[in-house]
């Protein structure tokens, strides 16, 4: 790639500085200037995001080659337009123009910027992480596995006990499907979840990129309603745009795999009063229905062998008594033994029949905290698998942490779940 190619690809997400952060880092003017490992990103062919934290005012950035020894690097900022984003408590780049199933090198930096005063302001220098560390596009040509995480909500121990998996496993790409924290009340919160998430394991998507997909408590907290601001949309210009509002869905090839994208949005009502009249996600989902609709008819789709769904909240629940997440105003029926969607009958109805044209083998859900298999019907052409969550207890079988493995072996695709809490695999059957 020529440095013209590169640099007329470089871009990022929006993120506001925020004065709290600014206030903090003045009152640690020693402190490292780059105050986490790297974070890769929403994994496609031709780009990755990259996102660590900062504790000052600064403009981050990643050299990217083709090299290990990091010749002919490019240079890639954060933010796009006429200045170069500055914020006091991440950064959040964008690459873009990448090959295709090609492994890149990279190193991070960042500028330490002052604010003298409103007329002047001064570059302190860069700080750069000496550390080399690569990863590598997706695309048909692609290889490696993927690996599902969901419902660790900021846990320490269920997330030390994950995260050491997936060291042991080293995946192409990590899914991380939804609830990894209860609420986000500041950007405190999304840092220590997402770029510190454990002492012990910090670099833990530093080769591996996170495709994140919300759960329902990923709404929630003020920070969380705009969670994106540093869990990166997708790029932008990999959707049409009408498909703008739809930053987490994806359609990825990881090898014979199509890695398939969906967000279930909030355990609740748009209607119930508790979420104050401000979500939309009777919307958000018929609009996925539609981009779902059209992208099962892409080459990406369509060419693949093996086609693996990802949402957070099930699809499908043979329990009577379990709430679908269809009942208005407020998802209260005493038929049902809480008020809140269990699983989503609305999202199935829509989605369901798509899966079935498609091809789907395959749909890995969470939110329920426990590990369970529902194997394909005649109504549902589908296999249907819900991960595990936080409660585990020490010599329990029940209620453990997962991560669910997926790869091609012998030409077939194999999904082997790990019961982390206990060290075990609870479940590996081929796919054709
Ligand atoms: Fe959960
Ligand atoms: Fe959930």
């Amino acid at each position: 790639m020529t440095r013209r190619e590169f640099l007329g690809a470089a871009a990022s997400t929006a993120v506001a500085p925020s004065g709290t952060a600014n206030q903090d880092a003045a009152a640690r003017p020693s402190a490292r200037l780059i105050a986490s490992a790297p974070v890769l990103m929403n994994a496609a062919e031709s780009s990755v995001g990259v996102a660590f934290a900062v504790s000052a005012d600064a403009s981050g950035w990643v050299d990217v080659s083709l090299r290990p020894d990091m010749g002919d690097a490019m240079r890639v900022y954060s933010g796009t337009g006429a200045v170069m984003r500055v914020d006091a408590r991440f950064a959040t780049i964008r690459t873009c123009g990448l090959r295709p199933a090609t492994r890149y090198y990279y190193r991070i930096g960042a500028d330490r910027i002052a604010f003298d005063d409103d007329y002047k302001r001064s570059n302190l220098g860069a700080e750069v992480d000496p550390k080399g560390r690569s990863f590598a596009t997706l695309g048909a040509a692609a290889e490696g596995s993927f690996c599902v995480i969901q419902d660790t909500h900021s846990r320490l121990p269920i997330v030390d006990m994950v995260l050491a998996k997936l060291s042991e496993l080293k995946p192409s790409v990590i899914v991380w499907n939804g609830d990894a924290r209860n609420f986000y009340r500041t950007y405190r919160d999304a840092v220590g979840t997402f770029l510190r998430p454990h002492p012990k394991w910090p670099e833990y998507a530093a080769e591996s990129p996170l495709m994140f997909l919300n759960g329902n408590h990923d709404f929630r907290g003020r920070f969380g309603l705009h969670l994106e601001d540093l869990m990166m949309f997708r790029e932008q210009s990999e959707r049409h745009a009408r498909y703008a509002g739809l930053g987490r869905n994806f359609v990825q090839r990881l090898g014979d795999i199509a890695l398939i994208g969906l967000d279930t949005g909030e355990d609740k009502q748009d209607t119930n009063p508790i979420l104050a009249g401000i979500t939309r996600m009777t919307e958000y989902r018929k609009l996925q229905t539609r981009w779902r609709a059209e992208a099962i008819e892409e080459p990406a789709i369509r060419t693949a062998k093996f086609k693996v769904a990802f949402c957070h909240i099930p699809l499908f629940d043979r329990r009577t008594n379990e709430n679908p997440g269809d009942v208005l105003p407020a998802d209260d029926d005493p038929r049902y033994r809480h008020p809140w969607a269990a699983w989503q009958r609305t999202c199935a109805t829509m989605w369901g029949p798509l899966f079935a044209k498609a091809g789907v083998q395959l749909v890995v859900t969470g939110h329920q905290h426990c590990f369970r298999y529902d194997p394909p019907t005649r109504e549902r052409p589908w296999a249907h698998m819900v991960g595990g969550g936080p409660d585990f207890v020490p010599g329990q079988s029940r209620g453990y942490p997962t991560v669910i493995e997926g790869r091609v072996r012998d030409g077939r695709l194999a999904i082997t779940v790990h019961d982390c809490g206990n060290n075990r695999i609870v479940f590996d059957r081929t796919f054709a």
